[in-house]
């Protein structure tokens, strides 16, 4: 998808496995300038023999894992083999390592500093061992959308990769992320004010967990004032702040996003806003390609 729209330097953060998958990727690589994270020789030789066969070259960033564990290749020692079992092989360019640390996302600030300061800065002592093993190294990719400060004040780390920022949620809002504007909302209308006395300060939406990701926990209103008490499949349960006949059936309601990647994965487009006015709708053809 970013190739068909014209990007030309493309990483792929994460590892690409299986046969009609790598042979997409090496595809890709024919047409665009894409790199791969790698952390196994297995995967590393399907890589490299689908690129030499097709005669192209594919970029490769050998993942470290510094203490998400997760994917990633131990540090140091371990890297620094890795590295040197794939850095000549036909097919192949290592461009450099990757490092990232989405475990300290909702740990304390000062804490989250401190922590992700020193895995970077394993990174680049595992860097700097690679490069004392004769193998230039062009790039120390890493940081997220709450780590992002500390990467970068990380001499040696020269590309960050946060996403969520774009969009920013309240998860990362209520985690202390306050430099970005939560952006994402999501329309929903009033489908009914249920008669029974026990309701009679609930509205019921059209939306549910099929459209808005709940995976932090249900999402709060932007407009108007109220608070969404449950969320089932298709429908939302609003309690309003008291009885009052507003919202009615057919208003539309104004939801903040909790969980941007998880919902924008859910929509064909975006309506992008400046102030009230709509500037452009955006089509997500990403959207679904999850793997
Ligand atoms: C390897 C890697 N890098 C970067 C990111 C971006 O993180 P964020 O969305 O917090 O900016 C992710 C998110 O999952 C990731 O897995």
């Amino acid at each position: 998808v970013l190739a068909a729209g014209g990007i030309r330097d493309i990483l792929i953060a994460n590892q690409v496995v299986g046969e009609r998958k790598v042979r997409r990727l090496v595809h890709l690589a024919a047409h665009t300038d894409v790199i791969v994270a790698v952390d196994s020789l297995v995967n590393v030789r399907a890589l490299a023999e689908a690129a030499a066969e097709r005669n192209v070259c594919l970029g490769v960033l050998v993942e470290v894992n510094i203490g998400n564990e997760r994917c990633g290749v131990e540090p140091l020692d371990d890297t620094v083999a890795f590295v040197k079992a794939l850095h000549a092989r036909r097919g192949l360019r290592f461009r450099g390592l990757m490092g990232y640390d989405g475990h300290l996302a909702f740990v304390g600030e000062d804490e989250r500093m401190r922590r992700s300061v020193a895995a970077y800065e394993l990174l680049v002592a595992t860097r700097d061992r690679v490069v004392e093993a004769g193998i230039p190294v062009e790039i120390v990719s890493g940081g997220g959308t709450s780590t992002f400060r500390s990467a970068a004040q990380v001499a040696g780390v020269t590309e960050l990769q946060l996403g969520s920022y774009i969009f920013n949620d309240t998860t990362y809002r209520d985690a202390g992320l306050s430099e970005f504007d939560c952006a994402l909302t999501v329309l929903s209308t009033v489908i009914s004010r249920p008669d029974r006395a026990s309701a009679a300060d609930v509205a019921i939406l059209d939306v549910g967990r099929k459209s808005l990701s709940v995976q932090n926990g249900l999402p709060e209103m932007k407009s108007p004032a109220g608070q969404i008490f449950s969320m089932p499949q298709e429908h939302s349960r609003l309690r309003l702040p008291g009885p009052t006949p507003l919202p009615a059936v057919g208003d539309t309601v104004e939801i903040m996003v909790r969980d941007s990647n998880g919902t924008v994965n859910l929509f064909d487009h975006l309506y992008a806003l400046r102030g009230d006015r709509v500037e452009a709708v955006w089509d997500l053809p990403g959207r679904g390609k999850a793997t």
